[in-house]
């Protein structure tokens, strides 16, 4: 058989363009040669898509990271020989003779259902969510909504547009410290990597933490700021989705931050978390049911609170493309659940692939006989 052609993408136009890079580094160095052959594809903060090259500047310089340890060294002898142009190309051009895509990004443009758009436009099996719950996912306004239709426990919280804030910041103020006061946590309804995001413990800040949110989209979320620890749980698959057994994250920082995630490498990942038996099983379970309730396929990661004075589990969020270095949480969960980093990319090809076929059976056109 011969070698199936996988466009890993990345980069990206969003703020979590550096993250994107380290993810497909990893993706690429553990393609086996023997099975795939890569095709780069990277977009850089422009928006222009770039193949050969272009695609492969973007691997090794276009990150602003400290690397972890060894990864800078591995090389990609899976990649093919590219010309050494600049090669800038419009989408569709990038997509040919691709057999699967994997849209290793993040954030807007990546993980929010506008890639996956257009991949469906084009036609091609790509790795992860489908359009519609890239975007719920993506926004925690929706998200929130869906988990709520299935029951799924939550944070108190409000949301509002830049423009409704502009004309009743007054009420919208008094409206938040009247359902839970604070501290609160502020965030853009559409961004990730806990960018634009701020922990606020008064009045005082409030004000600058929702300017600092209304920067990175139109509308804001503000939740009721509850003192906890974090849990996340891997899920699988896409009719039968499973979950991986859940793992605990303790930030270096007051909260999750974006320094806590990608910078300064001291926030700890404890893998399984140390939860009693019901508590891991009431994680794993509601973890699938997220998912389910967005109708997520592929893959994705379901992040947890747990309230610290009640035990109390809440849920947080779902990551549509979570990281994916190899010392990224989603990997690491699978791992200790006995599915190596290789494998997992396996099955998601494979989950990918599945989901186009099944897809075909589908008529789009309707003729009236
Ligand atoms: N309501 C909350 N109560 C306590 N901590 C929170 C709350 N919301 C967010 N946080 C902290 O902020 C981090 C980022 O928030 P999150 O909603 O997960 O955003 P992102 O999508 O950017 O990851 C969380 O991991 C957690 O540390
Ligand atoms: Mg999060």
């Amino acid at each position: 058989m011969s070698a199936i052609r996988v466009g890993v993408i990345f980069g990206g136009r969003s703020g979590e363009h550096e993250v994107s890079v380290q993810s497909a580094r990893s993706i690429i160095a553990s393609l086996d040669p023997n099975r795939y052959e890569v095709v780069p594809i990277g977009i850089d903060k422009t928006g222009r898509w770039h193949v050969g090259e272009g695609a492969r500047r973007t691997l090794t310089t276009g990150s602003s990271f400290v690397l972890e340890d060894g990864e800078e060294n591995q090389s990609n002898s899976n990649v093919p020989d590219a010309s050494a142009q600049d090669t800038a190309v419009v989408p569709r051009d990038a997509v040919h003779g691709v057999d699967v895509f994997v849209p290793a990004l993040h954030g807007s443009y990546g993980e929010d259902g506008t890639i996956q758009g257009m991949l469906e436009m084009l036609d091609v099996p790509y790795v992860g969510a489908g359009v519609l719950a890239s975007a719920v996912g993506m926004d925690k306004t929706f998200m929130k909504r869906l988990f709520s239709v299935a029951g799924l426990p939550q944070v108190k919280y409000t949301f509002f547009t830049q423009k409704r804030y502009e004309h009743e910041a007054k009420a919208i103020k008094a409206e938040i410290e009247s359902t839970f006061g604070y501290p609160c946590f502020v965030k853009p309804a559409n961004m990730g990597s806990s960018v634009g995001i701020s922990k606020v413990k008064n009045e005082d800040m409030l004000d600058s933490a929702i300017k600092l949110a209304l920067r990175y989209d139109n509308k804001v979320i503000v939740e009721e700021g509850l003192d906890v620890r974090e849990v996340e749980v891997g899920v699988l698959g896409n009719d039968n989705p499973e979950s991986s057994i859940a793992g605990e994250i303790v930030p270096s920082n007051e909260f999750y931050d974006y320094r806590a995630k990608y910078v300064d490498g001291e926030s700890a990942l404890i893998i399984p978390a140390p939860l009693s038996d019901a508590t891991m099983d009431e994680v794993r379970r509601m973890a699938v049911a997220a998912y389910q309730a967005v109708e997520c396929t592929g893959l994705a990661r379901v992040d947890f609170f747990i309230e610290k004075n009640t035990d109390r589990v809440i849920l947080n969020e779902i990551n549509t493309m979570p990281g994916f270095t190899r010392y990224s949480m989603y990997p690491k969960l699978w791992e200790a659940s006995g599915v190596s980093y290789q494998e997992l990319i396996d099955r998601l090809i494979s989950l990918a692939l599945q989901r186009h076929e099944e897809k075909r059976r589908i008529v789009t056109e309707f003729t009236l006989e």
